[in-house]
């Protein structure tokens, strides 16, 4: 058997209580129920069951590694059942995520979301989960590059023997279909360039100088998925932490200072990413503002020892108070840009719909 571990954090709307503000217990429950089942048969070595705002989240810990074909149909079924109880109960959206009608060997570009490393554990392990809602998969750009590349946030860069080397940023183009691997501190200003812009290229992976794996995203755009607008990404992000990683304190750092998102309302507007406790992610106000989470566990044996609720913390009351006061601000734009996203973006919206009755009564100039 393999002696590495495996994280795999799949994530899917399948249902929300009530529109797309929360979720239901039943799905949890449920969830719950299915992974524990495949604990027991040995299937996965251990899980936790979460959800941030509508979106349920399945963290598995196995040795099959990251693409395994047979955690992917598995978390796949435990979509679908969760999905049918969200019909039955009548919940919105029900399903919503879920674009395909059967397997294909991977839950890739089928609507889930997913962040998955595989590693040989150290003697401590500490890992992180970040799960965000209302918001699409660039949203980690900047959290990341800050944690890993700023030692402004990160003072390891600095003081650290073993994080004083930098780190290799592995960046996607979404829109281009093709990767790169940058090298930090080298090359910081070239990788800002792309990352900068989160809507296309997002940061997919980050590895040591000594090519162990750091932290993983998802980058799944449901948009470009469906070819339609069917909801946002709300992505999850993954790090391990502490020795030739950034601490816990240096992860969570860059979230006490509100960072404007695309995503909110109809995924159409541009807000700030609140970072909240579990029990604080159901975004309701105008349908957000967009939230993150974070669950912290000490990963030993395989096996998820935790979860810690990361940002249930007074520390980050200003960050929240922030994020509220720039809600406020941004509201007051109502249906302009910068708070509306601009056009290009809208593209992937409903908007194109609306915009096309109008198409026969624009006159040349
Ligand atoms: C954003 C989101 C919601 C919905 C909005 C309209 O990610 O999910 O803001 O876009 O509530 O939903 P529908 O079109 O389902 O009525
Ligand atoms: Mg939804
Ligand atoms: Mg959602």
């Amino acid at each position: 058997m393999d002696s590495k571990v495996t994280l795999s954090v799949i994530k899917a709307d399948v249902g929300g209580l009530v529109g797309h503000s929360s979720i239901h217990q039943d799905l949890l429950e449920e969830a719950g129920n299915r992974l524990d089942g495949a604990k027991h048969q040995e299937k996965i070595i251990d899980y936790h069951v979460t959800a941030c705002g509508d979106d349920l989240a399945l963290i598995m810990t196995h040795r099959k590694g990251a693409d395994n074909k047979e955690i992917h149909q598995f978390a796949w079924e435990v979509f679908e059942a969760c999905a049918e109880t969200a019909k039955n109960l009548g919940l919105y959206g029900a399903g919503q995520d879920l674009l395909s009608d059967a397997f294909s060997g991977t839950i890739r570009g089928m609507g889930p979301g997913l962040a998955e490393m595989e590693f040989e554990e150290r003697e401590s392990e500490p890992v992180l989960v970040f799960l965000a809602d209302k918001t699409s998969a660039g949203a980690w750009n900047l959290p990341l590059y800050k944690a890993f590349a700023d030692p402004f946030n990160t003072a390891g860069l600095i003081i650290s023997p073993s994080l004083h080397d930098g780190f290799k940023f592995e960046v996607h183009d979404v829109k281009g279909h093709k990767k790169i691997v940058f090298d930090s501190p080298e090359e910081i200003y070239d990788l800002l360039v792309f990352i900068g812009a989160p809507s296309q290229y997002m940061v997919k992976a980050i590895y040591t100088k000594k090519d162990e794996i750091a932290a993983a995203t998802s980058t799944e755009r449901l948009s470009l998925t469906a070819g339609k607008y069917v909801g946002k990404d709300d992505p999850v992000y993954i790090s391990r932490s502490q020795g030739a990683f950034p601490a816990v304190g240096e992860l969570l750092e860059p979230f006490t200072r509100a960072q404007l998102v695309e995503g909110w309302m109809r995924g159409s507007h541009t807000g700030p990413l609140m970072p909240v406790a579990v029990r604080e992610a159901n975004p309701s106000r105008f349908d957000g503002p967009p939230r993150v989470i974070c669950l912290g566990f000490q990963l030993t044996g395989g096996h998820l020892i935790g979860p810690r609720d990361m940002f249930d913390d007074p520390s980050f009351d200003l960050a929240r108070q922030e994020c509220n006061k720039l809600a406020d601000h941004m509201r007051r734009h109502g249906p302009f840009e910068p708070h509306r996203l601009p056009m290009e973006e809208m593209e992937y919206t409903t908007m194109p719909q609306v915009m096309k009755r109008l198409e026969q009564r624009w006159k040349p100039l």
